[in-house]
């Protein structure tokens, strides 16, 4: 990951668009929560890209067991391969398993000029 030239850390690229299939494998990626190194992930759904810290809302281990796999098998929603906690990829919201209603912590991204970009000052 790079700044973008001009913008400062207004806003970082994470990847190519072309990276982000529609439900596809997702582009993990680290972030800084107050001083501390997290990891993220950045997948795209109703050619959207949609960003969340890589933590469960059940217990804050990281989603996915092959990296990338965000996806469940129907490709509808993101799943956490622990315990099966299933969520809404536009909203990050649990849907089902051991924490319905909790929700992922979602980080605003952008895409443009064909790139995808974490914009952490939107993140607070
Ligand atoms: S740790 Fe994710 S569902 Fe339990």
């Amino acid at each position: 990951m790079a700044d973008t030239p001009g913008t400062g850390a207004a806003r970082i690229r994470i990847c190519a668009s072309s990276e982000l299939a529609e439900r596809g494998l997702g582009v993990r990626f680290a972030v800084d929560v107050a001083g501390r190194e997290q990891q993220a992930f950045v997948v795209r759904f109703h050619g959207h890209v949609h960003a969340y810290l890589n933590s469960c809302a059940h217990i804050p281990i990281e989603l996915d067991y092959q990296p990338g796999d965000f996806f469940d098998l129907s490709q509808n929603y993101l799943v956490c391969a622990t315990h099966g906690a299933y969520y809404a990829p536009q909203t990050g919201l649990c849907l089902g398993g051991p924490c319905p209603g909790r929700h992922l912590t979602k980080l605003t991204v952008v895409e443009e000029d064909d790139q995808v970009f974490y914009c952490p000052a939107r993140n607070g």
